[in-house]
């Protein structure tokens, strides 16, 4: 396996568990928005501001495009897409043609919006398509269908991280790296 890929909604972890994925495995981890951005030189939030959603997903169409080729001869890696990647057909089939695992972190929409709150509170992500809780409720409704065509589904409702992470690696049936082997969690 060259890569596992996290999807789900937006507050599912996606990013934070993929970097804990990425030390315990000694893979690398990569987020699919940081490679949108640093290849159409802005924040997402500005290509949504800017440009619009439609450009917006042109453009992680392109970035996923360019990961999956790397995946051939590059290192092994987690990647982390946005809410949205796995929406579109056209991503799916090209993820499921590259052959790399794909793991769904769900959550109650109760608590994806409370994480969601309390990063936009600490200013620490923009999220253009965080609004109200209506709309982020029925967008949720909308999308679940299909995350559930992941490969696993692991749900992250009150655990922690690194609670979450473990129970990946167990479920995609990977080794911790031998560095990390018998280290206290
Ligand atoms: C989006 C989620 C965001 C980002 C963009 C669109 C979505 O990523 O890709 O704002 O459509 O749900 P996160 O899921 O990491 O917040």
């Amino acid at each position: 396996m060259r890569a596992v890929v996290l999807i789900g909604f937006m507050g599912a972890g996606k990013s934070s568990v993929g970097r804990a994925l990425g030390e315990q495995l000694a893979w690398t981890f990569e987020d699919l928005d940081e490679r949108i951005e640093r290849r159409e030189r802005r924040k997402v939030a500005q290509i949504f501001r800017d440009s619009g959603e439609a450009e917006f997903r042109r453009a992680e169409h392109a970035a996923l495009k360019e990961m999956l080729s790397e995946l051939r001869t590059g290192t092994e890696r987690i990647v982390a897409l946005g809410g949205g990647a796995f929406v579109e057909e056209e991503n799916v089939r090209l993820i499921e043609a590259g052959g790399v695992s794909t793991v769904f972190l769900d959550a109650g929409v109760e608590e994806l919006w409370q994480r969601c709150r309390q990063q936009a509170l600490r200013q620490e992500i923009e999220r253009p398509l965080f609004s109200s809780m209506e709309g982020f409720r029925e967008l949720y409704e909308a999308r679940r269908p299909h995350y559930l065509k992941a490969s696993i589904r692991q749900e992250t409702g009150g655990k922690t991280v690194a609670e979450v992470a473990g129970e990946v690696i167990r479920s995609l049936g990977l080794n911790r790296s031998r560095g990390k082997q018998g280290e206290k969690q």
